[in-house]
């Protein structure tokens, strides 16, 4: 059956559509031993040899799921041209090309799923399924009770104001406060940039869960394999 190139590439594990596009356009992609930069290109997976940066994609792969506590200082990247440390750099011995569902910024850490299931990222990642994060956040000084009310109901973010988010205040310290937040948008460096916003900037950032799937009990560094049960998990509010 004939399909389209970035399709079979995102279903082996490869990338996301999305980035599967970009390895198409940048010459990466090969089909019968031929660069293949044409957009719309279809293949038959099973007939035809697929090759992405010299490797054989397969027509179909292992489907695998990971929770990796990410440690602040790594990329949610697969590859990084000027050698720094990367997530999958902390995985050992896994053969299936997996990539992180979305990102985590270099300085935050905690939960960071990577998988080779495309429909499954694309699926966590759009926001018409709502799925929550949940991340504890130290701040910079004592924001009040206005302030973090007026961040549960929305504020205006580069034009376009923010979904409503809860807001639990954990604990007061001498010069900062440790809050925990949960959004289900995924706009860059959202939490920062809403802490940043009623002038508390974040010093420490933490994801501590998607849905109901907890990292708790993950040492930094450390991963485990998530079963169906698990992802099930991810959905749930
Ligand atoms: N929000 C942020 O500001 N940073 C992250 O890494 C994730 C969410």
């Amino acid at each position: 059956m004939q399909e389209r190139l970035q399709k079979v590439l995102a279903r082996a594990g490869i990338a996301s559509r999305r980035k599967a596009e970009e390895l198409i356009r940048e010459g990466r992609v090969k089909v019968d031993g031929k660069v293949v930069t044409e957009m719309g290109t279809r293949v038959d997976p099973e007939n035809q040899a697929i090759e992405c940066n010299g490797m054989h994609v397969s027509a179909q792969e292992k489907k695998v799921y990971i929770l990796l506590h990410k440690p602040s200082g790594f990329l949610s990247t697969v590859h990084d041209p000027q050698g720094r440390p990367i997530v999958t750099d902390l995985l050992k011995n896994i053969k299936e090309r997996v990539y992180p569902v979305g990102r985590l910024d270099l300085d935050t850490e905690g939960a960071l799923l990577l998988t080779n299931d495309g429909e499954l990222a694309q699926k966590i990642l759009h926001p018409s399924h709502e799925v929550n994060k949940t991340y504890v956040a130290k701040v910079k000084g004592w924001p009040g009770k206005n302030k973090l009310g007026a961040l549960a109901g929305g504020i205006i973010l580069e034009g376009r104001k923010t979904w409503p988010a809860d807001i639990e205040l954990l604990h007061s310290e001498p010069q900062t406060t440790t809050i925990k937040i949960v959004i289900h948008e995924g706009r860059k460096r959202q939490v920062r940039k809403m802490f940043e916003a009623i002038g508390h900037p974040v010093l420490q950032l933490q994801r501590t869960a998607y849905g109901q799937l907890q990292l708790k009990g993950l040492a930094s560094g450390k991963y485990r394999f998530l079963d169906p049960g698990d992802i099930q998990m991810i959905f749930r509010k």
